[in-house]
């Protein structure tokens, strides 16, 4: 079975001393949880600083981004064994908010992949179409671009320890999370994906996360779907009520599902 993630994406929130407050107070609340990966993923001026509080916690450490060359000119960015020298285990890459205002594209996603795999960093890929893009049908060859132009020329062996977030642009932020139904389709469709392009072990064995105005409210209904394994959070992972309510409750439906 799946084990699920839950983990928060906090954006250009929170300056160092508050991203250690908030850091603290999540690992207080759920250092008892032990079936849920929980995942917070900082600022890069904050990683540091985050990331020896949670040393030997329940709770890993991921940036939100990462640059694809080991080391040299390139001004502002950021490496992904300079991710891994300050505790890092996970990366976000291709975020919609990366892909929509800073041009990263299905090639650069690939590239930082590697990148994040040659140094044993999980990347949490994501991908997601436009409220457009859903209303004229787009929905799935989008997706299915994004997939096989991330993923393209790797094996499964190489990346078996990817996780994929589906986040629908028109549902980040906006208060509008797509309907348990509306996701689950599309995961369903990604693991049809990876099972056309590597193998059917391979797609059910990939967490696939939702992602998009997930809240304590809808993650029941939303973690009932077979083929949501979690979710990345951004909103409701700033706050440590939210959060730790967010993981709770995914931790006792797993429970649940386990039987
Ligand atoms: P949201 O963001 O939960 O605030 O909608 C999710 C994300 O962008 O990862």
């Amino acid at each position: 079975m799946r084990k699920p993630m839950i983990a928060g994406n906090w954006k250009m929130c929170k300056d160092v001393n508050e991203a250690v407050e908030l850091a603290n107070e999540i690992k207080r609340s759920v250092y008892d949880v032990e079936n849920v990966e929980v995942v917070i993923c900082p600022p890069f001026t904050n990683l540091s600083d985050v990331g020896e509080m949670l040393i030997e916690s329940n709770i890993g450490l991921g940036a939100q981004n990462c640059y694809w060359k080991d080391e040299g000119a390139f001004t502002g960015e950021v490496s992904t064994g300079m991710l891994k020298s300050v505790g890092c285990k996970y990366v976000i890459i291709g975020h919609s908010e990366r892909r929509q205002y800073f041009g990263e594209t299905d090639e650069t996603v690939k590239f930082k992949i590697k990148a994040a795999i040659e140094k044993g960093l999980i990347p949490i890929m994501c991908v997601g179409e436009t409220l457009e893009e859903r209303e004229s049908g787009k929905t799935m060859d989008i997706i299915t671009a994004q997939i096989k132009g991330g993923l393209e020329g790797f094996s499964e062996d190489y990346i078996d320890t990817l996780v994929i977030a589906y986040e629908p642009i028109w549902a980040i932020g906006t208060g509008k999370t797509a309907t348990p139904g509306q996701a689950q389709e599309v995961h369903a469709e990604i693991r049809k994906i990876l099972s056309d392009l590597y193998s059917e072990t391979f797609a059910s064995s990939t967490r696939v996360l939702y992602g998009g105005s997930v809240k304590p409210e809808n993650i029941e209904i939303l973690m009932k779907e077979e083929d949501i394994d979690g979710g990345l959070i951004g909103g409701a992972s700033l706050k440590s009520d939210s959060f730790t309510d967010l993981i709770k409750s995914t931790a006792s439906l797993y429970a649940e599902k386990k039987g």
